[in-house]
Formats: structure tokens, sequence, C-alpha cells
């Protein structure tokens, strides 16, 4: 992907995609590996501020070698805000960027559990607002990002929004905020059901006679290898499961238990249930039970 490089910023400063200028809130995991993904891209980096009120050594050097501002004193206004921080730090360190916002301001947000109700009063002046749940893999440039936009929001605003978001990853715009919550069920626990995947797998290769270091090896090998086949593929998981799957074969033998009575479907399931429902409790859009 490429970035329109634009200068409708002020200043002298270079141009985000869509044009104009950028201040991330927040420069942590999340939000370093965002700012990291922009620079990739060919975002410019004078067109990005980064406010974090203790930089970590990385941050400086990075900013030192590309020259993206750190904690920029002017003040002026943004063309878009990243709102990275803990969802718990956000009202005090959103009183420090109120000036900062415009009308022609795109608020960006991948605070888990903020919803655009909470952005719209967290940051009344700005324009539009986008509420986005990225998931762990960002930080390597293979995230799996929802998004939802505040009714209204100017298409070009939204195409500013997945350009930024994209830079780590695929992105699914959802039509309904309600769906946040099952998607922080899915993409945003996922990786941690691979994670646990690979640590079964890795018990049961002991339990077949594998060392288990090897086991380990062999477990994750073979799940990133499967990832990586299906992302180059673009084949359906199905239509690739069937193709490894000799009828009388050692695959068949395996998924006839794995497959059973749609248990691991069953499971599944349960799982996502009740992930979603505690994504609803802790601040989503579903009932609060
Ligand atoms: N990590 C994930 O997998 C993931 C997935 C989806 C969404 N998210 C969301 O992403 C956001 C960031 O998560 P994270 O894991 O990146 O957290 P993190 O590593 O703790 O990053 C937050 C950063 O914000 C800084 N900060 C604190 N107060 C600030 C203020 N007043 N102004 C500016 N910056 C401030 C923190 O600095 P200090 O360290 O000095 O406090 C830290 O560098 C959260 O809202 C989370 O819900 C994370």
């Amino acid at each position: 992907m490429t970035f329109d490089n634009g200068s409708n910023a002020a200043d002298g400063a270079g141009s985000a995609p869509g044009g104009g200028t950028i201040l991330l809130l927040g420069a942590g995991r999340m939000g370093g590996a965002m700012l990291r993904g922009w620079l990739a891209q060919g975002v410019p980096a004078s067109a990005i501020s980064v406010a974090d009120p203790s930089p970590a050594p990385d941050l400086v050097e990075l900013s030192a070698r590309t020259g993206v501002r750190l904690n920029p004193a002017d003040g002026a206004a943004v063309d878009t805000l990243v709102v990275a921080v803990k969802p718990q730090m956000v009202e005090s360190a959103a009183t420090g960027v109120q000036a900062m916002l415009a009308p022609h301001t795109l608020v960006l947000s991948i605070m888990a559990g903020k919803t655009l109700a909470d952005l719209r009063r967290l940051f009344p002046a700005a324009g539009s607002v986008v509420r986005a749940m990225p998931n762990l893999p960002a930080a390597v440039g293979r995230g799996a990002t929802v998004a939802v936009a505040e009714a209204g929001c100017p298409a070009d605003r939204k195409e500013r929004a997945a350009s930024l978001l994209t830079a780590v990853g695929s992105l699914e715009w959802l039509a309904d905020e309600a769906l946040v919550d099952a998607a922080t069920a899915l993409s945003g626990s996922g990786p941690a059901y691979v994670f646990y995947l690979v640590e079964c797998l890795t018990r049961a290769g002991v339990e077949v006679g594998l060392p288990a270091d090897v086991s380990e090896r062999l477990a994750r090998a073979t799940v990133e290898g499967a990832g990586a086949l299906m992302g180059a593929t673009g084949q359906p998981a199905a239509e690739l499961r069937a193709g490894v799957t000799s009828p009388g074969g050692t695959t068949a033998a395996g998924l006839s238990k794995l497959m059973a009575d749609d248990h691991l479907q069953n499971l599944l399931n349960a799982t996502l249930r009740a992930a979603a429902q505690r994504a609803a409790e802790l601040g989503g859009t579903g009932p609060k039970a």
C-alpha cells in the first residue's frame, strides 16, 4: 500500500494518508506498533506527533532517527488523533489534547470497551469519531482489526482511518457497533485460543511419544505454517483441510476424533459466547449482566 504524500498539513509538516497531521496519544505496545507500521508504509515522519508522558527509550530513539515529533508543545489542531492509551487513562489523557481538536479532526480510538458515545463525550470538539479494535498480531503487522464509524462520518475520514489501521494488518468495517463485542470475542481474544491450541498439541504430541521440546517446536511450526499457507493461497479453510485428508489416511483418523459430534464446534460456540458476554460487561454495547 502506498500513501498520498499530499501537503495540506500546516507549518510545512508532512502529510498522512488522505492528507494531514496525526497525533498519536499513547505509544505503548499497540500505539508503538501502529506508529512503526505507518512509517514502514510511507507516512512521512514530519506528519506524525506522539504524546506520551514517559516515552520508552526505543521511542525516543525512533523519534531522533526519523523526525517524528515527541510531546510537541505547540498544540496546533491535528487532522487525526489516534487514541492508544489504556482505557482507564483516557480521562486524564484527553484533557491535554482538547485544544488540538477541530471540526476537521478525526478521532480514531483503539481502546477496548470505549464506545462511540464515550469517545464523543471525551472529544466533543472533534469532527468525526471512529472506534477500532485491533488484535495482538498487529505488533508484527498481521493484526485483524474491526472498526465502526459514528453515523454521518464522511467517506474520506473513514478512508483515512482505514489507511492508518491497515498499516498493521487487515480491516473489517462493522455496520453496527453492537457487533464489536462479538468481534472482540473472535479476533480480539482469538490469538489466545490459537496459543492454547499449540499448548494442547504439544501435550498431545508428548502423549504419543515425542520428546516435549520436539513436540513444542513441531506444534508451533505447524500452526505458523498452516496460517501462512492459508494466507498465501487464500483458499477456504475447509478446502485446505479436505485437500490434506486422504480417505482412510492418518489425517482422516485424527479428524474423526476432532470433529466427532461437533464437540469442538460446540466448545468454540460456548467460548465466543462467554468472551462476547464479558466484552459487553466490561463496557461494550451489550447488556451489562
Ligand atoms: N495490546 C493489545 O493486544 C490490544 C488489543 C486491542 C486494543 N488494545 C488497546 O490499545 C490500547 C493500548 O494498549 P497497549 O497494550 O498498547 O497499552 P500500553 O502498552 O500500556 O500503552 C499505553 C501507552 O500510553 C501511555 N500513556 C499513559 N498515560 C498517557 C497520557 N496521559 N498521555 C499519553 N500517553 C499516555 C503509556 O505510558 P506509560 O507506560 O508510561 O504509562 C503507554 O506508553 C488500550 O486502550 C487497549 O485497550 C490493545
